[in-house]
Protein backbone atom coordinates (compact mmCIF):
# COMPACT_ATOMS: atom_id res chain seq x y z
CA UNK A 1 0.00 0.00 0.00
CA UNK A 2 1.25 3.62 -0.55
CA UNK A 3 1.07 5.78 2.28
CA UNK A 4 0.52 9.39 2.38
CA UNK A 5 4.32 10.25 2.66
CA UNK A 6 6.45 10.74 -0.29
CA UNK A 7 4.19 10.01 -3.31
CA UNK A 8 6.08 10.16 -7.03
CA UNK A 9 6.35 13.83 -7.35
CA UNK A 10 7.36 14.55 -3.32
CA UNK A 11 10.16 11.89 -3.86
CA UNK A 12 11.52 12.54 -6.73
CA UNK A 13 12.30 16.14 -5.84
CA UNK A 14 13.62 14.98 -2.47
CA UNK A 15 16.29 12.52 -4.62
CA UNK A 16 16.54 15.40 -6.90
CA UNK A 17 17.61 18.56 -4.06
CA UNK A 18 17.35 16.69 -0.65
CA UNK A 19 19.48 13.81 -0.97
CA UNK A 20 23.01 15.71 0.94
CA UNK A 21 22.40 15.07 4.04
CA UNK A 22 22.49 11.39 3.82
CA UNK A 23 25.83 12.29 2.10
CA UNK A 24 27.16 14.07 4.95
CA UNK A 25 25.77 11.34 7.39
CA UNK A 26 27.37 8.39 5.57
CA UNK A 27 31.50 9.00 6.91
CA UNK A 28 30.28 9.15 10.91
CA UNK A 29 28.12 6.08 10.18
CA UNK A 30 30.15 3.61 8.20
CA UNK A 31 33.05 4.51 11.11
CA UNK A 32 30.14 3.58 13.45
CA UNK A 33 29.87 0.66 11.60
CA UNK A 34 33.30 -0.96 10.79
CA UNK A 35 32.60 -3.82 13.49
CA UNK A 36 29.78 -4.70 11.59
CA UNK A 37 31.52 -4.78 8.42
CA UNK A 38 34.38 -6.81 9.15
CA UNK A 39 32.21 -9.52 10.71
CA UNK A 40 30.36 -9.76 7.89
CA UNK A 41 27.27 -8.59 9.52
CA UNK A 42 23.72 -7.66 7.63
CA UNK A 43 23.00 -3.53 7.94
CA UNK A 44 19.08 -2.57 8.36
CA UNK A 45 18.42 0.67 6.99
CA UNK A 46 14.84 2.15 7.68
CA UNK A 47 13.55 4.64 5.89
CA UNK A 48 16.32 4.70 3.18
CA UNK A 49 14.61 7.29 0.86
CA UNK A 50 15.83 7.04 -2.43
CA UNK A 51 19.07 4.87 -1.32
CA UNK A 52 21.45 8.12 -1.00
CA UNK A 53 22.86 6.36 2.30
CA UNK A 54 22.17 2.70 0.99
CA UNK A 55 24.62 3.61 -1.70
CA UNK A 56 27.04 4.85 0.78
CA UNK A 57 27.06 1.33 3.00
CA UNK A 58 26.94 -0.67 -0.27
CA UNK A 59 29.89 1.14 -2.06
CA UNK A 60 31.95 0.87 1.50
CA UNK A 61 31.12 -3.31 1.24
CA UNK A 62 28.07 -3.72 3.84
CA UNK A 63 25.54 -6.63 3.11
CA UNK A 64 22.28 -4.17 3.39
CA UNK A 65 18.49 -4.20 3.49
CA UNK A 66 17.20 -1.12 2.39
CA UNK A 67 13.76 -0.31 3.54
CA UNK A 68 10.99 2.61 3.24
CA UNK A 69 7.17 3.26 3.55
CA UNK A 70 6.92 5.00 0.45
CA UNK A 71 6.91 3.13 -2.81
CA UNK A 72 7.65 6.14 -5.21
CA UNK A 73 11.25 6.43 -2.83
CA UNK A 74 12.05 2.45 -3.31
CA UNK A 75 11.39 2.64 -7.23
CA UNK A 76 14.08 5.19 -6.66
CA UNK A 77 16.48 3.38 -4.61
CA UNK A 78 16.02 0.63 -6.62
CA UNK A 79 16.98 2.70 -9.67
CA UNK A 80 19.83 4.20 -7.86
CA UNK A 81 21.21 1.41 -5.74
CA UNK A 82 23.13 -1.80 -6.95
CA UNK A 83 24.15 -4.57 -4.92
CA UNK A 84 21.63 -4.21 -2.13
CA UNK A 85 20.65 -7.66 0.19
CA UNK A 86 17.27 -6.48 -0.46
CA UNK A 87 15.02 -3.44 -1.37
CA UNK A 88 11.85 -3.70 0.24
CA UNK A 89 8.55 -1.87 1.87
CA UNK A 90 8.61 -1.69 5.52
CA UNK A 91 6.55 0.51 7.50
CA UNK A 92 7.21 1.23 11.11
CA UNK A 93 5.84 0.61 13.70
CA UNK A 94 3.84 -2.35 12.23
CA UNK A 95 5.93 -4.42 9.91
CA UNK A 96 8.46 -6.75 11.16
CA UNK A 97 11.70 -6.32 11.07
CA UNK A 98 13.89 -8.87 10.27
CA UNK A 99 17.25 -9.85 12.56
CA UNK A 100 20.30 -8.05 11.90
CA UNK A 101 23.86 -6.54 13.22
CA UNK A 102 23.02 -3.12 13.02
CA UNK A 103 19.94 -0.69 12.07
CA UNK A 104 20.24 2.98 10.40
CA UNK A 105 18.25 5.46 10.06
CA UNK A 106 18.45 9.21 8.58
CA UNK A 107 16.61 11.97 7.73
CA UNK A 108 14.14 11.74 10.68
CA UNK A 109 12.48 8.77 9.20
CA UNK A 110 11.23 7.71 12.72
CA UNK A 111 10.03 11.20 13.73
CA UNK A 112 7.53 10.67 11.32
CA UNK A 113 5.28 8.11 13.74
CA UNK A 114 2.29 9.43 14.40
CA UNK A 115 2.85 9.83 18.44
CA UNK A 116 5.25 8.77 20.86
CA UNK A 117 3.06 5.33 21.72
CA UNK A 118 4.27 4.49 17.89
CA UNK A 119 7.95 5.61 18.33
CA UNK A 120 8.05 3.40 21.59
CA UNK A 121 6.34 0.69 19.52
CA UNK A 122 9.40 1.15 16.57
CA UNK A 123 12.45 1.02 19.39
CA UNK A 124 10.53 -2.39 20.95
CA UNK A 125 10.83 -3.74 16.77
CA UNK A 126 14.30 -2.14 16.80
CA UNK A 127 15.72 -3.63 20.33
CA UNK A 128 13.96 -7.31 19.30
CA UNK A 129 15.92 -7.16 15.78
CA UNK A 130 19.59 -6.15 16.58
CA UNK A 131 21.63 -8.86 17.47
CA UNK A 132 23.71 -8.61 20.63
CA UNK A 133 26.60 -6.49 19.93
CA UNK A 134 24.63 -5.11 17.14
CA UNK A 135 24.99 -1.27 16.19
CA UNK A 136 21.89 1.38 16.30
CA UNK A 137 22.65 4.88 14.10
CA UNK A 138 19.88 7.43 13.50
CA UNK A 139 18.58 10.86 13.86
CA UNK A 140 15.38 12.45 15.32
CA UNK A 141 14.33 15.56 15.89
CA UNK A 142 14.05 17.19 19.07
CA UNK A 143 11.30 18.97 20.96
CA UNK A 144 14.07 22.55 20.48
CA UNK A 145 13.61 21.78 16.41
CA UNK A 146 9.96 23.15 16.68
CA UNK A 147 11.13 25.84 19.01
CA UNK A 148 13.83 27.24 16.93
CA UNK A 149 11.50 26.65 13.63
CA UNK A 150 8.62 28.48 15.25
CA UNK A 151 9.10 31.54 12.82
CA UNK A 152 10.35 30.14 10.31
CA UNK A 153 8.81 32.06 6.66
CA UNK A 154 7.83 29.89 3.42
CA UNK A 155 11.09 28.70 1.35
CA UNK A 156 10.53 28.24 -2.33
CA UNK A 157 13.33 25.75 -4.08
CA UNK A 158 13.10 26.23 -7.78
CA UNK A 159 15.03 24.22 -10.50
CA UNK A 160 14.81 23.89 -14.25
CA UNK A 161 12.32 20.85 -13.44
CA UNK A 162 11.52 21.31 -10.63
CA UNK A 163 10.21 23.67 -7.82
CA UNK A 164 9.03 23.21 -4.48
CA UNK A 165 7.62 25.50 -2.01
CA UNK A 166 7.36 24.78 1.60
CA UNK A 167 4.90 26.25 4.61
CA UNK A 168 5.66 25.38 8.29
CA UNK A 169 4.04 25.37 11.20
CA UNK A 170 3.66 24.11 14.60
CA UNK A 171 0.39 22.66 15.61
CA UNK A 172 1.26 21.77 19.16
CA UNK A 173 4.40 21.70 20.96
CA UNK A 174 5.37 18.40 20.06
CA UNK A 175 4.18 18.42 16.67
CA UNK A 176 6.22 20.09 13.00
CA UNK A 177 4.21 20.61 10.46
CA UNK A 178 5.36 21.06 6.75
CA UNK A 179 2.66 21.81 3.87
CA UNK A 180 4.79 21.12 0.74
CA UNK A 181 3.43 21.83 -3.13
CA UNK A 182 5.79 20.72 -5.56
CA UNK A 183 5.54 21.24 -9.37
CA UNK A 184 7.29 18.81 -12.19
CA UNK A 185 8.04 19.17 -15.44
CA UNK A 186 6.37 16.72 -17.74
CA UNK A 187 7.81 15.57 -20.92
CA UNK A 188 5.48 17.71 -23.16
CA UNK A 189 7.03 20.57 -21.30
CA UNK A 190 3.86 21.37 -19.02
CA UNK A 191 3.47 21.22 -15.01
CA UNK A 192 1.79 19.02 -12.69
CA UNK A 193 1.30 19.99 -9.17
CA UNK A 194 0.90 17.78 -6.35
CA UNK A 195 0.21 18.65 -2.45
CA UNK A 196 1.63 16.55 0.93
CA UNK A 197 1.28 17.64 4.26
CA UNK A 198 3.97 16.10 6.49
CA UNK A 199 3.88 15.84 10.25
CA UNK A 200 6.85 15.29 12.19
CA UNK A 201 6.07 14.33 15.80
CA UNK A 202 9.11 16.43 18.27
CA UNK A 203 10.31 14.46 21.33
CA UNK A 204 12.31 14.83 24.27
CA UNK A 205 15.51 13.41 22.46
CA UNK A 206 17.06 13.26 26.16
CA UNK A 207 14.78 10.68 27.13
CA UNK A 208 15.89 8.22 24.56
CA UNK A 209 18.08 6.28 26.03
CA UNK A 210 16.17 5.17 29.02
CA UNK A 211 13.94 4.14 26.37
CA UNK A 212 15.95 2.20 24.47
CA UNK A 213 17.54 0.78 27.71
CA UNK A 214 14.49 -0.70 28.51
CA UNK A 215 14.91 -2.49 24.87
CA UNK A 216 18.43 -3.48 25.88
CA UNK A 217 20.50 -0.88 23.67
CA UNK A 218 23.11 1.07 25.36
CA UNK A 219 22.40 4.63 23.65
CA UNK A 220 23.75 8.00 24.16
CA UNK A 221 22.57 11.45 21.95
CA UNK A 222 25.17 13.00 20.43
CA UNK A 223 25.51 16.01 18.19
CA UNK A 224 26.29 14.41 15.43
CA UNK A 225 27.45 10.67 14.16
CA UNK A 226 30.54 11.80 13.22
CA UNK A 227 32.03 14.55 12.40
CA UNK A 228 29.52 16.42 9.97
CA UNK A 229 27.21 18.74 11.36
CA UNK A 230 23.52 17.88 11.65
CA UNK A 231 20.58 20.71 11.47
CA UNK A 232 20.35 22.40 14.63
CA UNK A 233 18.28 20.36 17.21
CA UNK A 234 18.40 17.36 14.56
CA UNK A 235 20.64 14.44 17.15
CA UNK A 236 22.16 10.99 16.26
CA UNK A 237 21.28 8.27 18.77
CA UNK A 238 23.96 6.07 19.02
CA UNK A 239 23.34 2.47 20.60
CA UNK A 240 24.84 -0.79 20.32
CA UNK A 241 22.61 -4.03 22.02
CA UNK A 242 24.04 -5.16 25.39
CA UNK A 243 23.90 -8.83 25.96
CA UNK A 244 20.76 -9.85 27.55
C1 LIG B 1 13.06 12.92 4.95
S1 LIG B 1 12.98 11.34 4.17
C2 LIG B 1 14.66 10.75 4.34
C3 LIG B 1 15.00 9.72 3.30
C4 LIG B 1 16.46 9.25 3.32
N1 LIG B 1 16.77 8.51 4.52
C5 LIG B 1 17.40 10.40 3.14
O1 LIG B 1 18.04 10.82 4.11
O2 LIG B 1 17.49 10.91 2.01
C6 LIG B 1 12.11 10.36 5.38
C7 LIG B 1 11.83 8.95 4.90
O3 LIG B 1 11.12 8.24 5.91
C8 LIG B 1 10.16 7.44 5.27
N2 LIG B 1 9.09 7.11 6.22
C9 LIG B 1 8.14 7.95 6.70
N3 LIG B 1 7.34 7.29 7.54
C10 LIG B 1 7.78 6.02 7.60
C11 LIG B 1 7.36 4.85 8.30
N4 LIG B 1 6.28 4.89 9.11
N5 LIG B 1 8.04 3.70 8.12
C12 LIG B 1 9.14 3.67 7.30
N6 LIG B 1 9.57 4.73 6.60
C13 LIG B 1 8.91 5.90 6.76
C14 LIG B 1 9.67 8.28 4.12
O4 LIG B 1 8.99 7.53 3.13
C15 LIG B 1 10.97 8.90 3.64
O5 LIG B 1 11.60 8.12 2.66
Amino acid sequence: MQPAYYRDDLALVHHLGFGTHADACAPGILALLEPVRERRGLVLELGCGSGRLTRHLIDAGHRVVATDASLSMLALARDHTRGAEDIRQLTLPEDPLPEVDAIVSVGHALSYLPNEAALEKAMTAIGMALRVGGVLALDLCDVAWGQVRRDTPMAAWVQDDWALVTRFSITEANRFVREMTTFVRNHDGCWRRDDERHENILIDTAKMPAVLARHGIAAKVAPSFGSEKLPEWLVAIVGMKSPA
